[in-house]
């Protein structure tokens, strides 16, 4: 199959610090497995952190070393366009077009944008890029017309909003959009926290144990996995019971390091307590981040190949981005 015949795939993870396990079994592992099956475009969504990173250094930092971690785990800038979403000002020219057809409604309803107002008190320094912020996500998407984004569950939300207003547009205006569909994998669609299972890992939680980022060095990562929550029964089974959504969190996590299956995972453990599981995770986990970590020293190191990369990328992206535009300017009488 040639690359234009592949279906289209776009996805993007904002640079806010340090990528976690999270991002990674929920997203960017899918998006490195994947990469040969679909045409594919990732983003760095800088101008979606601005809501939160309001320093340019560490923002200039944050997005290198981002870059660095998603090559480190294997996207390959060959069969992959990488790109910073602030270096083509397609995405805030059509951001801008899709706020003004964005009902509030909408918008209000999203509950990552509930979830962040109940938890600060003091409305006048909320930014208003917090309400907007899918607007913006969506532009990222229908810009490439991409037909799936292959994202964690948290995310389901925003694709469905993209959906709505991409069917919108067409209806307002005249056939222009894909519909995109959200890709999300099941079993690790949503990683929760390792203190507080029911929360998910992320990296806005101040509590750093319980999330396991990429770079954190192997006593980190076994020491976090020690503390990590689970509950008063002793098998160690997977079980959807909610009351033991911790154990079943680590359990999924070592699925997903080892590649074993439930049944063989049981068996091993017959006999053994949470202890030994706990130990068994935390080592799995280490010698599948060793490599990952190597790699992202030996790119940091590497001066001009990133930025060599990311040049490579915001043009490949920029030929499928403005022509989109284009025939966007056009139906809205703009041209
Ligand atoms: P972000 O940066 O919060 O997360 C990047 C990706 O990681 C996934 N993820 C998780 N998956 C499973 N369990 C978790 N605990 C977990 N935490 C994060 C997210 O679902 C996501 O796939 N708005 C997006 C960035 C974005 C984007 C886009 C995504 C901007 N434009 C266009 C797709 C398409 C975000 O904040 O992701």
């Amino acid at each position: 199959m040639s690359e234009q015949e592949k279906p289209r795939v776009l996805s993007g993870i904002q640079p806010s610090g340090s990528m976690h396990l999270g991002n990674y079994l929920g997203a960017i592992r899918n998006w490195v497995d994947d990469q040969d099956k679909y045409n594919n475009y990732f983003m760095i969504a800088d101008y979606h952190s601005l809501n939160t990173i309001r320093n340019g250094t560490e923002m200039r930092r944050n997005r290198k070393e981002l870059v660095a971690m998603l090559l480190a785990c294997g996207i390959d800038p060959e069969r992959s366009v990488l790109f910073y979403q602030s270096e083509l000002p397609e995405h805030t020219e059509l951001a801008w077009i899709f706020t003004s057809l964005s009902p509030l409604g909408w918008l209000e309803r999203m509950t990552q944008y509930k979830d962040k107002m109940s938890r600060l008190t003091e409305t006048a320094s909320i930014s208003t890029g917090l309400l907007t912020y899918p607007a913006l996500q969506a532009a990222d998407i229908l810009l490439y017309q991409a037909d799936l984004v292959p994202v964690g569950a948290d995310q389901r939300q925003h694709i469905e909003f993209t959906r709505d207003l991409a069917a919108r547009f067409n209806n307002i205006f005249g056939e222009t959009f894909v519909l995109p569909k959200a890709e999300i994998r099941k079993e690790v669609a949503n990683v929760p926290s390792l203190t507080n299972p029911a929360k998910k890992m992320s990296k806005s939680n101040p509590d750093g144990n319980g999330r396991i980022d990429l770079l954190d060095q192997p006593n980190v990562i076994k020491k976090k996995f020690k503390r990590a929550t689970t509950d008063s029964f002793r098998d160690v089974v997977f079980s959807d019971d909610p009351e033991r959504a911790g154990l079943l969190n680590i359990l999924s996590i070592y699925k997903a390091m080892t590649g074993k299956d439930e049944a063989t995972i049981e068996a091993e453990f017959v006999g053994k307590g949470y202890g030994d599981l706990k130990v068994a995770v935390g080592e799995a986990t280490v010698a599948h981040l060793e490599p990952i970590q190597a790699e992202y020293k030996r790119i940091m190191a590497d001066k001009g190949y990133i930025k060599e990369v990311m040049d490579d990328g915001a043009d490949r992206a920029r030929r499928i981005a403005r022509k989109t535009l284009r025939k966007v300017r056009r139906k809205i009488g703009m041209e």
